[in-house]
């Protein structure tokens, strides 16, 4: 389609002082649903609010066929939910795990929680997921486990991480917090590896306010998952056995509940975001400079678009810096970030290389993350790389034509916002 160039585009950008491209809200976030309300009467009413509730139960059924896995592990949140995987894969003290340094906190902090050495695998600049080729350079004789998160909800190629799994007996849990729904070659997320661990926050395509899941085809792994989030019980223990370690990771029934409602309704909404998603990638053909990550890979049979992924190549917007471009972006009014830095920056993971039992360890095996560079993702977050948000997505086809207007106005304008900010 082609991009009206209606009077916005003709005035001033915003953050040179014209009105905005948007004024209106986007689809809103999470939405309260009669069925969830329903739902947590019924709870509230049967007075099991808690564990043992038969409604954490039926999520956890529920959620289980859902992902097309045999048993689901319903917990606090995604990053405890990788933690608990963690434990029950029996993975320990300075193991090291392969990631992508393109993610959220909460796929590192487990694996620090746990003493473990993070080991980062640099991206692709196509996709933003940890690229496979780069994988097996990074194992060595203490690597355990791998973490591919599917980033935005796209599926990282899983044939490649089984392949390299086998191959060096790691043990594979996927990082699925922002995929609910999304399959590889037919297969949902969460059902490929050894585990999957998903995240129901705020912001998620499913969300309870705050929770999380672990999913796996394995009774053994599942009876580790119950342990590692009820207090080290085991399913046919004693109430007062705490046979393994494990703490109260638990998800209440009201989040139970308002979950539940939700499973059937999210094939329906990634099939609207895939919808939108496509139609933002067919108008940006017309915006030079603003490359959309494919929204239809090889072997992605679904992506669940929990964020759209763009690169920005300032050398179409008269060498306007990323973060200037969208500076001028948010003042039109566009809902539209810069996204994650590389998760080896972040001082949490500097701080936790000091601490007395790791920073032997670390030094022995030449890792530091002060100076660590992976090219590709350096670039990524500090340049190119740009996202929206899936709730964006549910609003009408207007909303990504206004996106697509904005990108267009701000272009126009790239020298005198350039001047701007000189
Ligand atoms: C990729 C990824 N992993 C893990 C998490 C952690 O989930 P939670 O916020 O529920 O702890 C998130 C949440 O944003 C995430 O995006």
């Amino acid at each position: 389609m082609s991009i009206s160039t209606s009077s916005a585009i003709e005035q001033q950008p915003a953050i040179l002082g014209g009105p905005k491209v948007r004024t209106e809200p986007y689809a809103e976030w999470p939405v309260a649903q009669p069925y969830m309300m329903d739902k947590i009467k019924e709870v509230m009413d049967s007075g099991e609010w808690g564990v043992g509730s038969p409604y954490i139960e039926e999520f956890e059924k529920a959620f289980a066929q859902f992902i097309g896995v045999e048993y689901c592990g319903s917990c606090v949140n995604g990053t405890e939910a990788i933690t608990v995987a963690l434990r029950a894969a029996g993975i320990q003290q300075g193991d090291e795990i392969l990631t992508s340094p393109y993610t959220f906190i909460g796929t590192i902090t487990p694996i620090m929680g746990m003493g473990c050495v993070p080991r980062f695998v640099d991206i692709h600049e196509d996709t933003f997921l940890m690229d496979p080729d780069k994988i097996e350079a990074e194992i060595n004789e203490h690597t355990k486990a791998i973490i591919p998160v599917h980033i935005a909800g796209c599926p990282v190629n899983m044939d490649r991480i089984l392949e390299i799994a086998k191959k060096h007996n790691l043990v594979v849990l996927e990082d699925c917090a922002q995929a609910h729904g999304a399959e590889w070659k037919g297969k949902r997320v969460g059902s490929i590896g050894d585990l999957g661990t998903f995240s129901f926050q705020t912001s998620k395509n499913m969300s309870s306010g705050e929770g999380g899941a672990v999913t796996t085809n394995s009774l053994e792994l599942s009876r580790g998952v119950f342990a590692a989030k009820n207090c080290g019980r085991v399913p046919d223990g004693v109430w007062y056995g705490h046979e393994l370690y494990g703490t109260n990771l638990r998800l209440s029934a009201i989040q139970a509940a308002i979950l539940i409602g939700q499973i059937c309704f999210v094939d329906e909404q990634n099939a609207k975001r895939h919808e939108n998603a496509t139609y933002l990638e067919s108008m940006l053909s017309e915006v030079d400079g603003i490359q959309p990550i494919a929204v239809n890979p090889e072997g992605v049979t679904k992506h669940a678009h929990h964020l759209v992924l763009f690169r920005y190549d300032s050398s179409k917007f008269e060498g306007l810096h990323r973060n200037h471009f969208l500076e001028a972006c948010q003042a039109e009014g566009l809902d539209i970030d810069e996204g994650y830095v590389p998760i080896y920056s972040q001082g949490c993971v500097h701080r936790y290389s000091e601490w007395p039992f790791i920073k032997p360890l670390l030094e022995k095996r030449g890792i530091d993350f002060k100076s660590m560079h992976f090219p590709v993702v350096e670039r990524i977050c500090g340049e190119e790389g740009m996202w929206i948000h899936q709730s964006l997505l549910l609003g009408p086809k207007a909303d990504m034509e206004s996106l697509v207007e904005g990108f267009l106005k701000v272009q126009k304008h790239a020298g005198e916002v350039k001047k701007k900010f000189d």
